[in-house]
C-alpha cells in the first residue's frame, strides 16, 4: 500500500531504484543467461546461437546523476534512430534495418555492460524495436525509457491532445504502462526559429500524465538554437527536469548553455556524438582511424556538466566500441586527432547553428 506521504512520482522512483541495485548474477538469471563452467555467461531463449553476454567486455560503464531527477543513469545510452535507419548491409548491395534478434543481442550486451538508458524519437519503429527487445529480455523495470514528443508548443488547447496521443501510442509500442522520461522536442525543420514558447497547455498535459503515473520526469530540447535554449531555461527550467542538446567535437555551442542548464538543476542528455555518423563516414575504422568512435564519445564525457551521451548503434561491435569510451581516457594525441577531424566530414552548413560562434546570416 502506498504511504500517504509518498507522491505517485516518488513511489515510482522508489520502485525503480529498489530494482536498480541488482548484481550481475541476478541480471544474468533474470535475463535468461546461464553461467557455464569458467564463468562465461550464455544467453538462453534467443534465436541467435551466439551469446550476447559472452561477446561483452566484462567492463561496466560508469554512472552519473541525471540532474534533479536523482536518477542514476549510465553515462552512455542507446539512441533510437539506428532501429529505424536502414544501415545494415543486406548482403545484396543494399541496406536494411537491424532485425529484432539483432536488437535483442545489442540491447542485452549493452545492459550487461551497464547501459540503463534507452531513447526513442519520432519513427514508430524507434519505440517498437527496443520495446519488444526489453520485453523478451524481461528488462523493462531495470532501465530508463525515454520518449520524445515532436511538439511545437503553440499554446493552444490542441497541444494537450497531441501530447496525450503521442504518449499513449509510445506506451503501447514500448509495451509498458509508464515511461521514465518524456521530452518535448521540436524537429530539424523548425530550426533555427523553432518553438512557439507557450507551454501552458503542454505543461497541463504533462502534469495529468504524471498524476496518472504514465510518465515520471519531463524535459525539452533538441534542435533549439543556443539562444532559444537559454530562453527556455529561464522560462521553463523550474518546471522541467531535463534538457536534451546535440553535442559533439564539431558542434560545441552547447558549452555556452550548459552552465545555465545546471544552474536550474536540469539533467543534461546529449545526442549525436558522431553527427549522425557523418564524422565516421569514409574513415578507415579498422586501420588508421581505429578507436575514433570511442574517442568522440570520450570527448563528450569529459564535460562534467553532461550527464549522458546518447549514441546510435547498428552492430554489436559498435556497442562494444562505443561503451569502451566510459573507461578509456582521451590522450592528448587522440584529442588532437578528433579536433582536426571536427573541421571535416560534414556537408555544407548542416547543423551549423550548433557550432561555436555561429551567427544568423
Ligand atoms: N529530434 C530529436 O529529438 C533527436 C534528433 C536526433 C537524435 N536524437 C536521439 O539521439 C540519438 C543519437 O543520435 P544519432 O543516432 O542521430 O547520431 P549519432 O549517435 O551521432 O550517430 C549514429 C550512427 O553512427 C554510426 N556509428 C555508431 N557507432 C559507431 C561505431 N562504433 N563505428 C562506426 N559507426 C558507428 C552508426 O551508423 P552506421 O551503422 O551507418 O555506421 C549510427 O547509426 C538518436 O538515436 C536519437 O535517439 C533525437
Amino acid at each position: 500500500m502506498m504511504n500517504k506521504h509518498v507522491s505517485p512520482r516518488d513511489a515510482l522512483r522508489q520502485k525503480h531504484q529498489s530494482k536498480a541495485g541488482s548484481t550481475r548474477r541476478q541480471f544474468l538469471k533474470r535475463f535468461g543467461f546461464g553461467v557455464v563452467a569458467g564463468g562465461i555467461p550464455i544467453l538462453s531463449g534467443l534465436d541467435d546461437a551466439h551469446s550476447a553476454a559472452s561477446e561483452t567486455t566484462g567492463r561496466k560503464v560508469k554512472y552519473r546523476t541525471l540532474g534533479k531527477t536523482g536518477l542514476r543513469i549510465s553515462e552512455i545510452g542507446f539512441g533510437g534512430h539506428s532501429w529505424a535507419y536502414k544501415q545494415v548491409p543486406d548482403g545484396q548491395g543494399g541496406y536494411r534495418r537491424p532485425t529484432i534478434d539483432e536488437a535483442v543481442r545489442m540491447i542485452a550486451a549493452g545492459i550487461d555492460m551497464g547501459v540503463n538508458f534507452f531513447d526513442s524519437c519520432t519513427a514508430l519503429v524507434e519505440s517498437s524495436v527496443p520495446g519488444e527487445a526489453l520485453k523478451r529480455l524481461k528488462a523493462r523495470d531495470r532501465v530508463i525509457v525515454s520518449i520524445r514528443v515532436s511538439h511545437k508548443m503553440k499554446g493552444i488547447k490542441a497541444d494537450k491532445q497531441e501530447i496525450y496521443k503521442w504518449t499513449e501510442d509510445r506506451l503501447k509500442l514500448w509495451q509498458t504502462d509508464y515511461v521514465d522520461i518524456c521530452l518535448l522536442c521540436n524537429t530539424e525543420k523548425d530550426t533555427p526559429q523553432s518553438g512557439y514558447w507557450d507551454m501552458s497547455y503542454s505543461i497541463e498535459a504533462l502534469d495529468k500524465l504524471k498524476q496518472q503515473g504514465k510518465i515520471r520526469f519531463t524535459g525539452f530540447g533538441c534542435h533549439f538554437t543556443p539562444e532559444l535554449f537559454l530562453e527556455a531555461f529561464e522560462k521553463f527550467g523550474d518546471y522541467f527536469d531535463i534538457c536534451s542538446i546535440p553535442y559533439n567535437v564539431r558542434h560545441r555551442a552547447a558549452e555556452k548553455v550548459l552552465p545555465a542548464a545546471k544552474k536550474k538543476g536540469l539533467g543534461v542528455i546529449t545526442i549525436k556524438p558522431f553527427v549522425r555518423g557523418a564524422l565516421l563516414k569514409n574513415r578507415d575504422l579498422k586501420g588508421t582511424d581505429a578507436g575514433l568512435p570511442r574517442d568522440l564519445i570520450a570527448f563528450v564525457l569529459e564535460n562534467k556538466l553532461i550527464d549522458i551521451c546518447t549514441c546510435g548503434v547498428h552492430t554489436i561491435e559498435q556497442v562494444r566500441e562505443n561503451l569502451s569510451a566510459s573507461w578509456t581516457k582521451l590522450s592528448p594525441g587522440r584529442r588532437e586527432r578528433i579536433e582536426k577531424l571536427a573541421g571535416t566530414g560534414i556537408p555544407g552548413r548542416e547543423y551549423a547553428w550548433l557550432e561555436q560562434g555561429w551567427r544568423y546570416a
